[in-house]
């Protein structure tokens, strides 16, 4: 499984809107169809926009005209500015794309061992959104995680909430967890906490998609609410995310980005003709919400020795 491939000279890409109903690769041959996929979710999740934009890159004739369009087609997960930059600067921007890639699979692989070491036997395990290896090109961040713990045999059960409005848990989430072996159960955004309640729930781990120096951390809409409850019910709340997603220039979460998304995209599942609504894509889970981050360097239970 993996989000993108390139093939003769054109970076072809998993198109996420359509899973997992279809399985369709779209084809871009010019780094504007790839900054569309990305603002459409064709591709997403932080490190795999990163790879996508770094390989759009290779495609442009005009790399600083590209890597300015590119960054703005989503502006909350810093991986995607960070590859951008880093595509830019580099003579062969193809190879250093192909090194971007190979990097994020082996940050995944060290964050599902390192951080398979919180999960106690038994875990069942609350994620949001969708942080496998459709979102990072590897084994993922928080999915990855609790895959290796599965492989270990301490895995009970994911718990994967839906996340409205695009529904990445509901179609993504459960879809590999069933590619890959993965018991899975899915439930609405609305019933977390009833679920931790019930004592259903033994640890929360999300993703990120922009992680300040303070360490406070913006991923999927909903992620702070699970924060919350986490804490009023006494669970562990884990972060994990390689080190492309930690952005030192940031200082806390009111410097974050948060992208604003159409309307559209909530209203369209019923609301009236004329309703009105906001549709923020990320919120920011404070520091002090946080157990721990795991990154490929380990696990990490203070925001100064995440920045370290
Ligand atoms: O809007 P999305 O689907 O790109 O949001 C993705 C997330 O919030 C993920 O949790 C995050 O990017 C980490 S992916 C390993």
């Amino acid at each position: 499984m993996t989000p993108v491939r390139w093939r003769e000279g054109t970076l072809e890409i998993l198109d996420q809107r359509r899973l997992p109903a279809a399985e369709v690769w779209l084809r871009c041959a010019r780094w504007q169809d790839v900054a569309d996929a990305i603002r459409t979710l064709a591709v997403r999740g932080a490190p795999a926009i990163g790879i996508a934009a770094a390989y759009a890159v290779a495609l442009a004739d005009d790399r600083p005209a590209a890597a300015v369009g590119l960054k703005a087609a989503r502006p909350t997960a810093v991986n995607l500015a960070w590859a951008v930059e880093r595509a830019l600067a580099a003579a062969d921007p193809l190879r250093e794309a192909e090194a971007i890639a190979a990097e994020e699979a082996a940050r995944c692989e060290a964050i599902a061992t390192a951080g398979a070491s919180l999960i106690p036997p038994g875990a069942r395990a609350m994620t949001i959104c969708h942080t496998g290896a459709l979102a990072t090109g590897g084994v993922g961040t928080a999915l990855g995680v609790v895959r290796y713990a599965h492989r270990e045999g301490r895995l009970r059960e994911v718990v994967a909430c839906e996340t409205r409005p695009l529904l990445q848990g509901a179609r993504l989430t459960i879809w590999e967890c069933m590619r890959i072996g993965l018991p899975a159960r899915l439930i609405v955004d609305g019933a977390a906490g009833q679920a931790m309640r019930r004592g259903e729930v033994d640890l929360v781990i999300a993703g990120a998609d922009r992680i300040a120096a303070n360490g406070d951390t913006a991923n999927k809409v909903g992620t702070y609410g699970l924060a919350v409850l986490a804490r009023h019910h006494g669970l562990p709340f884990y972060i994990a995310a390689p080190s492309s997603t930690v952005d030192r220039a940031t200082p806390d979460g009111g410097a974050i980005p948060i992208e604003e998304r159409d309307p559209d995209e909530v209203l369209r599942i019923g609301a009236p003709a004329g309703a009105r609504a906001s549709n923020p894509a990320f919120d920011v889970t404070p520091a002090e919400l946080i157990s721990a981050w795991i990154t490929e360097r380990g696990v990490h239970r203070s925001a100064s020795d995440l920045v370290r």
